[in-house]
């Protein structure tokens, strides 16, 4: 087992956050979703968007380890069998990833924290407010905060079933190499 990248596979360290990143987003996602339908007399209408909250805040440190991890070990090469467009086409569609895993986060956030209060997270520290003051904050973070988890996740659906097209059609190791093994 090795923690880091090499140019052949990918890493333990980079393999857990994948994979947890991936089961937060598609789990934010139908909480989120489930929660903004719950009525006032639910006993889940403030719990369930704290948990929200708490693993959203949870999530953007994880990513900004990410980032910083994937800064100090870089992916895996290309597999040989893959030409330039499909290399190119993986690149941009990680980048794109990542930037609106990051624009949802970032706008979860001004939405929690426009009237000034801190994000609690499960109680065991807090996320303090910064800006609050942007023009109807609450309101436009909240649009782009939900059109952006929907493209979010329709991304990621496409993402990930161009990894099964990989593994079931085309037969070469990309899905392999993300579960961890060549
Ligand atoms: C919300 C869910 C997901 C997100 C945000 C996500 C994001 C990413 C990102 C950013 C990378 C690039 C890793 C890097 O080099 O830094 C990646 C790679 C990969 N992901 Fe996902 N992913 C998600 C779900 C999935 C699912 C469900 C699958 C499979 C069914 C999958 C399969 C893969 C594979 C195979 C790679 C490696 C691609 C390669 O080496 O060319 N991902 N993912």
């Amino acid at each position: 087992m090795q923690w880091r990248n090499t140019s052949e596979r990918y890493g333990v360290v980079t393999l857990c956050m994948h994979w947890a990143v991936a089961f937060a987003v598609f789990g934010l996602f139908g909480l989120g979703l489930w929660m903004t339908g719950l009525d006032y007399y639910s006993p889940w209408y403030q719990t369930a968007p704290s948990i929200h909250k708490g693993i959203g805040m949870l999530l953007l440190g994880l990513m900004v380890l990410r980032v910083v991890w994937r800064l100090s070990t870089p992916a895996p090469d290309g597999l040989p069998t893959h030409g330039r467009m499909t290399r190119l086409a993986t690149r941009l569609g990680h980048a794109f990833l990542y930037a609106v895993l990051f624009a949802v986060m970032i706008s979860g956030y001004l939405i929690s924290t426009a009237d000034g209060r801190p994000v609690s997270v499960f109680g065991l520290f807090e996320v303090p407010a910064t800006l609050t003051s942007l023009p109807r904050q609450e309101d436009v973070a909240g649009l782009v905060h939900e059109y952006l988890a929907w493209a979010l996740v329709v991304f990621a659906a496409i993402h990930a079933l161009a990894a099964l097209k990989h593994h079931f059609i085309d037969r070469d190791t990309t899905l392999l190499r993300m579960l961890g093994r060549s």
